[in-house]
């Protein structure tokens, strides 16, 4: 693939990419089993982040640096990490990392947290990988070869009818956002076949990519929460993107298979879904 320098092919960042989030997942299960320490509070009282999240993020950037000195990494909790120079070239591969994606089951022992990681160039992910810590299910895709989960090749769901879809979405951490969120679901609840709340945005769009969902939005996402699940769901044949053709991002995530991404995509415009704080 000549268009990727050196050894940056999307084959060879997604084994790394593998290796270490299964590292990284090893370690944040193993530190929930001795007790979830130092929770603080980050953009209100109920966003938080724990030990975990902060230990998880340093050993994936580590063992990104040591492997990869000259790729930049996009982390949640620390930012942006540019190494060695401050600005990156044309063709560096960025790697965008959610540490644990579902903090608050983390905190709760739900078993649904993730680490979620994607390797980019100029802005396109082109590797991702999910992995569920507490139970170790794993997706991954690397672009233009398929989604997959343990050797299994990914398809999303054949439903064609809103009103059958079980739609997952999740709400932000600022009370405001939340009002507005909560106004948009009390409409599309009585449109779909029912709403799914599993409070991991990567997860949901494995779930997507796999079928276990039909259909996934969400407004106010990072990078890091959807840049490895959208690629992902995307391999497996959904239609990742934003309101009136802007791509995915911080105004809008849509995820559905073609069938059902307009009358979802028609419903939430109707809705105002991307309006609010
Ligand atoms: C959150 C989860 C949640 C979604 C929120 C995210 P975090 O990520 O993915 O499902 O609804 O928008 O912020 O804080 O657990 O990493
Ligand atoms: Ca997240
Ligand atoms: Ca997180």
């Amino acid at each position: 693939m000549s268009e990727f320098r050196g050894t940056s092919t999307p084959d060879e960042l997604l084994v790394i990419a593998v290796r270490v989030a299964r590292d990284a997942a090893a370690t944040a299960r193993r530190m929930r089993t001795e007790g979830v320490t130092d929770v603080q509070t980050k953009s209100t009282s109920t966003d938080v982040v724990t030990a975990a999240d902060k230990a998880v993020e340093r050993q994936v950037i580590d063992a990104l640096r040591a492997e990869r000195p000259r790729d930049a990494v996009l982390g949640e909790e620390y930012g942006d990490s540019i190494t060695p120079e401050s600005t990156p070239e044309a063709g560096t591969v960025r790697w965008v990392l959610d540490p644990i994606d579902g903090t608050v089951n983390y905190l709760y022992g739900l078993p649904a947290y993730a680490v979620s990681l994607a390797a980019e160039i100029d802005g396109v992910a082109v590797a991702g990988v999910v992995i569920n810590a507490a139970t170790g299910a794993e997706w991954t895709a690397a672009r233009g070869g398929g989604a997959w989960r343990d050797g299994r090749r990914l398809t999303p769901s054949v439903r064609t009818t809103l009103d059958q879809a079980l739609v997952g979405t999740g709400f932000g951490y600022d009370a405001r956002r939340r009002a507005h969120q909560g106004a948009v679901v009390a409409q599309l609840i009585t449109r779909v076949r029912d709403i799914r709340r599993i409070g991991v945005a990567s997860l949901d769009l494995c779930s997507v990519a796999e079928g276990t969902l039909d259909a996934y939005y969400e407004k106010g996402l990072n990078p890091w929460d959807h840049a490895a699940g959208g690629l992902i769901a995307t391999e497996a044949g959904v239609t990742v993107g934003g309101l009136r053709g802007a791509p995915a991002g911080l105004d809008m995530v849509v995820a559905a298979p073609p069938a059902l991404f307009a009358p979802l995509h028609d419903l939430l415009v109707e809705l105002d879904a991307a309006g609010g704080a």
